[in-house]
């Protein structure tokens, strides 16, 4: 929630509200992190929208399922947001009617977004950002697909997801100067699986990480 918050004062109110969650490498909490802002979101009583974009990803989809067409087609205009975007309540009891929408993974290992036109891809992305309150994207990582910088494009703001433990900060500060090169706003770094204990104390190497 706290998260949740830091990201909502940091997006200037006229510069949109679609945050791509990326990261440098395969594994380091991407599609958790994203998964959580946009439950959060949802059951703060926010029209919350998450996209999986994650289509190179050989892991399952954390939303589960898949949907062909799907985000190629919708950032290529050929079908629309609401052909492809599911409703899923979140709690039990009926009266709440908190609900996240979401649009699943499209089945399709051999497509890449990064071929599209993303002026184009922007537009549509950014009239179906309009109907939300926040949109997560979530992405692949950046140094594994060209589709990251892709989404950072048609996206109004990105964050870094870091594993504490296991990423290489060589490669983090490589994929920050690529978000940087697409001129998306970074709001900023998550350290995932921080753990006071071992990193409380000895957090040396992400200082240095912030003060490049
Ligand atoms: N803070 C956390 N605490 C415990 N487990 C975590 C945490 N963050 C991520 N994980 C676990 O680590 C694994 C990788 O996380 P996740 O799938 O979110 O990473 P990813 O960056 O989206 O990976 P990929 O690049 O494959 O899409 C998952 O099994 C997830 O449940
Ligand atoms: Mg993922």
């Amino acid at each position: 929630m706290a998260l949740l918050s830091a990201l909502r004062l940091d997006l200037p109110p006229a510069s949109g509200n679609s945050i791509l969650v990326t990261s440098a490498a395969p594994a380091e909490g991407k599609t958790t992190i994203a998964s959580s802002l946009a439950i959060t979101a949802a059951l703060a009583g926010h029209a919350s929208l998450f996209i999986d974009a994650d289509l190179q990803s050989t892991s399952p989809s954390m939303v589960g399922g898949y949907r062909n067409p799907g985000l190629t087609e919708f950032l290529t205009g050929e079908v629309s947001g609401s052909e492809l975007i599911l409703r899923q309540r979140l709690s039990t009891d009926h009266r709440e009617g908190h609900s996240l929408s979401i649009m699943k993974r499209e089945e399709r290992f051999n497509t890449m977004l990064s071929l599209l036109d993303w002026t184009a891809a922007r537009k549509v992305f950014t009239a179906l950002a309009l109907d939300y309150d926040i949109v997560f994207v979530d992405s692949p990582p950046i140094l594994a697909a060209d589709d990251a910088l892709f989404l950072a494009r048609i996206v109004d703001a990105a964050i870094l997801v870091i594993n504490t433990g296991t990423s290489n900060l060589d490669e983090v500060r490589q994929s920050r100067e690529l978000l940087e090169k697409t001129g998306t706003p970074l709001l900023g770094a998550v350290l995932n699986r921080f753990e006071p204990k071992t990193h409380g104390h000895s957090n040396k190497p992400y200082r240095d990480y912030h003060r490049r």
